[in-house]
């Protein structure tokens, strides 16, 4: 895993979607995934990793709400499927918490898992979505309100 010392996974352009709102969620993402990151080089406590990781999942379930609700609207094929991988995600992050709660120190395999597991979803299972939203002709701009709701 090439990374710096404060960046873990950097943002780049092939990442976006063309939905703004979206977006800017997988950025926020990002920069939750590289302040853990941080945490773990600068040898955090296990209550500031707790305080990070909670917010991360705080800010996953929110995107993850305003997707599948976005999802729904456009009357998305996938959205069952997909709605399974995010709940997936958000057990494993449970089940970390958990961990570090009963004592487990925040691995550097769960970071490698959140970092891919991000990058994949957004590559390919976000991205159908988008796409089919994309031949829809739907206007973005209609969907702005919808993700204001969520944060
Ligand atoms: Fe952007 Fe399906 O998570």
């Amino acid at each position: 895993m090439s990374a710096s010392k404060d960046t873990l996974v950097a943002w780049q352009d092939d990442f976006g979607l063309g939905l703004t709102e979206i977006d800017d969620q997988h950025k926020s993402l990002f920069d939750l995934i590289n302040r853990l990151w941080a945490a773990v080089v600068g040898r955090a406590d296990t209550a500031e990793m707790m305080a990070i990781l909670a917010e991360l999942e705080h800010y996953t379930l929110s995107h993850f709400a305003a997707e599948e609700t976005f999802m729904r609207v456009i009357d998305y094929p996938g959205f069952a499927e997909h709605k399974k991988a995010h709940e997936a995600f958000v057990g494993r992050l449970g089940e970390e918490k958990k961990s570090i709660l009963a004592g487990k120190h925040f691995s550097l395999e769960m970071l490698r898992f959140l970092k891919d597991w991000l990058i994949n979803h957004i590559m390919v299972m976000d991205r159908a979505y988008a796409e089919v939203h994309a031949a829809s002709k739907q206007p973005k701009s209609m969907f702005s309100r919808l993700f204001q709701r969520f944060f």
